[in-house]
Order: C-alpha cells, then sequence, then structure tokens
C-alpha cells in the first residue's frame, strides 16, 4: 500500500553526499536518490525494530563444527531442546570428514533468539556461525512499505 509522497529538503556536506552518490552508483541506485534515502530510512527502522526483545522476528543460524569434538553434537542438541518453541526446523550438512554443517530455521521473540544463537554459537567447539534474523511482515508494517532483503547480523 503506497502512501503519499512528501518533500523535505535535507542539508547535507558536500562530501557527505558525493560519499553517498559514490555508494548508490555502486548498488545501481543511483539513479533515484529519493528511493535509495528512502531505503535507508526502512533498513534503519526495521533493525531498531529487531532490536527490541520483544519484537518477534524469523530467521536462521547456521553454525560449523567438527563432529569429533567430543559431546559436542549433543551439547548443541540440549541447548536446542531448551529453546524448543524457538526452533522450527534443522538441517544438517556433514561438510567433509571433520566438519558439519547446521542451520536452524528460528522464530520467536528476538530475545531468546539471540540467547539461542549466542549459547549455541558460544559453544566451544563451534567453529563459526551466524545468527541472521529478518522482520516478520507486522514489523515491516510498522516502519515500510514492503519487504526488502534488510537483514539485522551477528558475525562471530
Ligand atoms: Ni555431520
Amino acid at each position: 500500500m503506497a502512501s503519499d509522497l512528501v518533500r523535505f529538503s535535507v542539508a547535507v556536506p558536500e562530501p557527505l553526499l558525493e560519499e553517498f552518490d559514490a555508494y548508490t552508483a555502486r548498488r545501481g541506485l543511483a539513479a533515484n536518490r529519493s528511493e535509495a534515502i528512502r531505503d535507508l530510512i526502512r533498513e534503519h527502522l526495521v533493525e531498531d525494530d529487531l532490536s527490541s526483545p520483544e519484537a518477534e522476528v524469523v530467521g536462521s543460524i547456521t553454525m560449523v563444527y567438527s563432529h569429533h569434538a567430543s559431546g559436542l553434537a549433543e551439547r548443541l542438541g540440549e541447548i536446542q531442546h531448551d529453546y524448543i518453541g524457538c526452533v522450527v526446523s534443522m538441517m544438517h550438512v556433514h561438510l567433509d570428514h571433520d566438519n558439519c554443517l547446521e542451520t536452524l530455521a528460528v522464530r520467536g521473540p528476538s530475545g531468546s533468539i539471540h540467547e539461542l544463537a549466542d549459547r549455541l554459537l558460544g559453544t566451544k567447539g563451534v567453529r563459526h556461525g551466524k545468527l541472521v534474523c529478518v522482520a516478520t511482515e507486522s514489523t515491516i508494517a510498522k516502519g515500510c512499505e514492503h519487504v526488502h532483503s534488510h537483514t539485522h547480523q551477528h558475525e562471530r
């Protein structure tokens, strides 16, 4: 649902605007400076919404670990059982002789999802991992008109 557009003027230092134009050109958005700024505002609002512990989010937790580490798979399983309502689905891939890749689809309050990810990714033996949260439609509706690929990431 499109709403009426409001025009407003913004004062920006020239070097900052030049940098912004270069950024939008790299992303192929240079033709429409307004759309580029609208995208940035939406992205920021969604990120702000997702940072609230009560916000309902969906996302994925991806991690790589060695299956030789003693008891590690069991520990990761136990943690997931503590958040049974939050883990929607799980995929396990035997990557190579040593490593396993696990991706969990998660859904729930942002606070619980971050806690689950922190516990899993902080478990000794997990080599690399990442939580990616995306806004649900209800989160989007607060500040935005359409869904983009706006994500909120935690690198480890
Ligand atoms: Ni495996």
